[in-house]
């Protein structure tokens, strides 16, 4: 359901709470497999990924650690660029750890890409990808993400930690949001 006080700010909803929480729980055990008998790091990157870190990491039945990143993509307008900045590192040594990186959604690929090299030259045990959603058409550099919650379409979406303006990552679920949202001037 759609909260009423966004109702006009959205043209559908995509991905209710429950279907996120689901899926969440069938990534959560792959990754018990995939990593029995290890320590894990997950790297979350603010602030689309708070969400999916807090439910991600809640439903993992491994020892984890959780730490963040920031990071800005220069670019015009909302589009990436791949030249990006960190505007936070990581506090913790990278070194023979095993690092997922926990993103909320893979668009272009071109800051997952950057990043990628970024953490793998620090000297980690390995490096993968764990992502919520993932925009299948607009994909414009190769990233290979072990565990993906959804491929949806090319429209821009919000909830569940994603953003227009800083607005909306309160919602519980994803929505495509509506154009009128982000075609209306400002004055
Ligand atoms: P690239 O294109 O480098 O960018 O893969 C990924 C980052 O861009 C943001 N992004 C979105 N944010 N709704 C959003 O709220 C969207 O549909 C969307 N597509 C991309 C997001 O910060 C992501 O990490
Ligand atoms: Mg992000």
């Amino acid at each position: 359901m759609i909260p009423a006080d966004v109702e006009n700010d959205l043209v559908r909803l995509l991905l209710t709470e429950e279907q996120i929480r689901g899926r969440i729980a069938e990534m959560c055990r792959e990754i018990e497999r995939d990593y029995a008998g290890e320590d894990l790091l997950l790297v979350g990157v603010l602030r689309g990924a708070v969400m999916v870190m807090a439910d991600l990491a809640r439903e993992l039945t491994l020892p984890i650690e959780m730490d963040w990143m920031a990071v800005s993509s220069y670019g015009s307008g909302t589009k990436s660029s791949g030249v990006v900045r960190i505007l936070k590192d990581l506090d913790s040594d990278l070194h023979d750890r095993h690092v997922l990186i926990v993103e909320d959604i893979i668009d272009s690929g071109l800051t997952l890409s950057w990043l990628l090299d970024n953490l793998r030259s620090r000297g980690p045990a390995s490096v993968e990808v764990a992502a919520l959603l993932r925009k299948p058409d607009a994909m414009k550099m190769r990233v290979d993400p072990r565990y993906i919650g959804f491929d949806i379409p090319n429209e821009f979406v919000v909830g569940y930690g994603l953003d227009y303006a800083e607005r909306y990552r309160n919602l519980r679920g994803v929505g495509v949001l509506a154009p009128h949202v982000y075609s209306t001037p400002s004055q």
